[in-house]
Formats: structure tokens, C-alpha cells, sequence
């Protein structure tokens, strides 16, 4: 592994720029990497399914959330994602049963409603911000399906408002005596402005009369104080909707990279929905829909990174791991790890069809063991629902000549807007 005067400079590079820094050390120092920091303690990126498997999984009970999700409790609070122990447990068994398969079908018909009406208003021929767009329908359809709220309005200054999050939690991460500390990062500048709107907009949709199903649960059971019923709203707003933005705005980007994906997509869509929209029970009849959703979560996993901190000592698939390390397994790289995907790079949505034949672990994009993610079953039925209500009458081009820079920092997103052409078909 690198020496501790290289170790400076990778760390540097890392509040820089994480994904690529992550990417940079497993090519150089293979799919197990230890970089010392502070005094005497190390940051290991681990990169194998078996890695994800014993940290997530196996020996999960000797791991917590890293102090690397510090900023982000300063924000979500004891909200699902950044809670530990009793209140997390506590939380979990109030909100899990919404999110039953069996429960979240009733949301489908609100999901393809949103979407209908989106695309509705999709002026012919033009070019929009697809991300931008995406964004707003998903922040619809949760503020909706789980809040009776309409939400679309506020999603350009949510989307400002999370842009400076993550900016500021990177950054801050990889500062000495990083802090959960909410005060301090209302003091940063711009930072502040983002938290009173996202705070603005969790009031009102607490005081929202018509409540919505999850709302009243979470009032109702008698577990919430007035502070963490907030947070969870906030949890459940923001995790809700930017992850599935972004995993519909790298599909649009992939089909229009892979027309032939594209075709196959349009022709499944045309042939099981016969010009009508989709209903929840069509999702099972769609399968290359969803295998090109799940081959595009492969190669570009909102939540990239899931990092841990170790209580004890461990062996993780051969490597020792001492208490108070962190450990990184980021979806990311165990995605484009050759040993267990063969040609890694390569959109090929294929994979997903029929039997799969990956390692069980070496595909986690909601992440595995008690902490995965309790939205998946909502999340995917979403992301296949307004795939195939857009397909089924439109498509969107890339605009030739036009990049699409990326960004990763807590979520793996388009970075800024993505220009796409968007025609009736
Ligand atoms: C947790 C990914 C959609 C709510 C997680 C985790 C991942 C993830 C990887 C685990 C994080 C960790 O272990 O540190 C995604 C992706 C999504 C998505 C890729 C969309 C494509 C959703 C939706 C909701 C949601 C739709 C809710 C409506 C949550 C919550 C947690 C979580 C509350 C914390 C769960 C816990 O610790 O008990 N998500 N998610 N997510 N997700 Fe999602």
C-alpha cells in the first residue's frame, strides 16, 4: 500500500475529487487499498463483492455509519439514514411497513400520473434540462405518494439547496474534527440559505392538511418527537427523490448512447402496453426495461460510496482491518470490478436478463444487510413506471457536441443541467 508522505497527497486529491481518487487507487493498488490518516488510524478502499458482504452483512454489528457521514447527520439528523441503534431501530420498524412490495404497488397509479403529466408539458423538438426535469417529477411523486403535498414547485431551490449540501459535505469531510454539529454548517456561506429552504419546505409539508399516508404514520405512532418526525421528512424527501432523478437521468443518457438498447426498450414498451400507461402489475411483463435501469445503476450508482467505521477488530476477506478504521466499499468500483463483471465498462443490459450469474454482492445499489436502502421496492417500480410512460410516447437525444461532465460527492449525478433533445415519437 502507499507510504504515509503519499498518503497526504491521495487525501488531498480526495476532498477534491472522490470518485475519481477512489478510481485512481484501485487502479494503482489493486481492489484492497489502506491509506493511513490521522495518528494511527487507516482508510481502507475495498473493492470485492466478499469485502461488501462481511462489512454489510456478516459482521455488520461491528460496523457503524463513518464519521465520513458526519455532514450529512448535521442535516438528515436522526432521520433513517444517519440514525444508529435504538432510534434507528425505532424508526425503521414505523416506517418499513409503507415501503412492503405489496403496499407500494398502490403508489402506481400516482407515479404514472406524475409522469403523464410531466411529459405532458414537454414542449416537441426542444431541448430541456433532463435532470432538472427528472428531478421534479420524482420530488412529485414522493411528495405525493408519501406526504399529500404537491412538491414540484419547490424542486429548483431543493435542487440549489442540495447542490450546496454536497458540496459542503466533501469538503467538510476531510476537515480535522469534522462535526454532526448542525450550527456549524448553518454558518458556512451559502450553506445556511439551503438549510432554511429545506427546513421551510419540511414545515409545510408537516402542516400539510390532507397529511398523506406515511405522514400520519409517523404522527400517529406516538414514537416521533416533533425533532425527529423533521428529520424523517427531510430524510425521506431528499433520499427519496434525488437517487431515483439521477439513476433515470444516466438511463436517458445510456439509451441514447445505445439505440439499439433503445429500440428493444421502445418495442417491449409498444408490445405489453399496447398504447395504454402502464400499470404496477405490467412491470413483471417488462423486463428489458428494468434490466437497462439495473445495468445503468451498475455503471453509474447514485449512492456510489457506502462507508463504514469499525467498533473492533476484523478480517475482512483476508484483509485485517483494526478498530477505528474507516472502510469504503463503493458500489462504484465493485460495479467495474473485472474479476466479477466481464467486460466492466460495456453498457450491456443483457447481464440482467434471465439467471444472473454475478456474485451475489458484487451488485448493491441500494446497498445490503439491515441498513439497505427501505425505499428499493419504490424506488425501482418508479424509476421502470416513468421510463415506460415516457417511452411509450417519447424519446430524448443527447445534443450532439454537448459533454455531460459528472459529479459525485454524496449521490453520483449529471453534473448541472443535461441538455436533451426531447421528440414525440
Ligand atoms: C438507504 C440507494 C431510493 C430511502 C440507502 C442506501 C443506499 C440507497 C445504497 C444504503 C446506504 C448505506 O448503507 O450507508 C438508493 C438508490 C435509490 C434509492 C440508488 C434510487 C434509485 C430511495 C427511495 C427512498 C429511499 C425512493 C424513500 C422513498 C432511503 C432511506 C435509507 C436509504 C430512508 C436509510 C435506510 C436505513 O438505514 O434504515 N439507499 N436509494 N431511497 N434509502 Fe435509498
Amino acid at each position: 500500500g502507499p507510504g504515509a508522505v503519499e498518503a497526504v497527497r491521495w487525501w488531498g486529491r480526495m476532498a477534491r475529487s472522490p470518485l475519481d481518487t477512489y478510481g485512481a487507487l484501485a487502479r494503482r493498488y489493486g481492489d484492497a487499498v489502506r491509506v493511513p490518516f490521522g495518528r494511527n488510524r487507516a482508510f481502507f478502499l475495498l473493492s470485492r463483492p466478499e469485502h461488501a458482504e462481511r462489512i454489510l452483512v456478516a459482521n455488520q454489528d461491528n460496523y457503524v455509519k463513518a464519521f465520513t457521514y458526519r455532514p450529512l447527520r448535521a442535516v438528515l439528523g436522526d432521520g433513517l439514514l444517519t440514525s444508529e441503534g435504538g432510534t434507528w431501530r425505532r424508526h425503521r420498524r414505523v416506517v418499513q411497513p409503507v415501503f412492503a412490495q405489496r403496499h407500494v404497488v398502490g403508489f402506481a397509479s400516482q407515479m404514472v400520473d406524475t409522469a403523464a403529466q410531466a411529459v405532458g408539458r414537454w414542449p416537441d423538438g426542444v431541448a430541456l434540462d433532463a435532470a432538472g426535469e427528472l428531478r421534479r417529477l420524482t420530488l412529485g411523486i414522493v411528495g405525493r405518494a408519501l406526504f399529500g403535498s404537491e412538491l414540484e414547485g419547490e424542486a429548483e431551490k431543493t435542487g440549489r439547496a442540495l447542490e450546496a449540501l454536497q458540496r459542503a459535505a466533501v469538503a467538510g469531510t476531510f476537515l480535522p474534527g469534522v462535526t454532526a454539529k448542525r450550527g456549524v454548517y448553518q454558518r458556512v456561506p451559502g450553506l445556511g440559505g439551503a438549510l432554511e429552504h429545506l427546513d421551510g419546505m419540511v414545515q409545510r409539508v408537516v402542516k400539510g392538511s390532507s397529511g398523506g399516508e406515511l405522514l400520519n404514520l409517523l404522527k400517529e405512532s406516538g414514537q416521533f418527537s416533533d425533532a425527529e418526525l423533521r428529520d424523517e421528512v427531510l430524510t425521506l424527501l431528499l433520499a427519496g427523490h434525488e437517487t431515483t432523478a439521477a439513476s433515470l437521468a444516466w438511463t436517458f443518457m445510456l439509451l441514447s448512447k445505445y439505440p439499439a438498447a433503445r429500440d428493444r426498450l421502445e418495442d417491449e414498451v409498444d408490445e405489453v402496453l399496447g398504447g395504454r400507461e402502464p400499470k404496477a402489475e405490467d412491470v413483471d411483463r417488462l423486463p428489458w426495461t428494468r434490466a437497462v435501469l439495473s445495468e445503468a445503476m451498475r455503471l453509474y450508482p447514485p449512492a456510489w460510496t457506502i462507508e463504514r467505521d469499525a467498533l473492533e477488530d476484523d478480517e475482512v476477506a483476508g484483509v485485517r482491518v483494526p478498530a477505528g478504521s474507516t472502510i469504503a466499499v463503493p458500489p462504484y468500483l465493485i460495479h467495474r470490478n473485472a474479476e466479477v463483471w466481464p467486460n466492466p465498462e460495456g453498457f450491456q443490459p443483457e447481464r440482467f436478463m434471465g439467471e444472473q450469474k454475478h456474485p451475489r454482492y458484487a451488485y448493491l445499489p441500494f446497498g445490503g444487510g439491515r441498513r439497505i436502502c427501505v425505499g428499493a421496492g419504490f424506488a425501482m417500480l418508479e424509476a421502470t413506471l416513468v421510463l415506460a410512460t415516457i417511452a411509450r410516447t417519447h424519446r430524448l437525444d443527447l445534443v450532439p457536441g454537448v459533454a455531460v461532465p459528472v459529479r459525485a460527492e454524496i449521490t453520483f449525478r449529471p453534473a448541472g443541467a443535461l441538455p436533451m433533445r426531447v421528440m414525440r415519437r
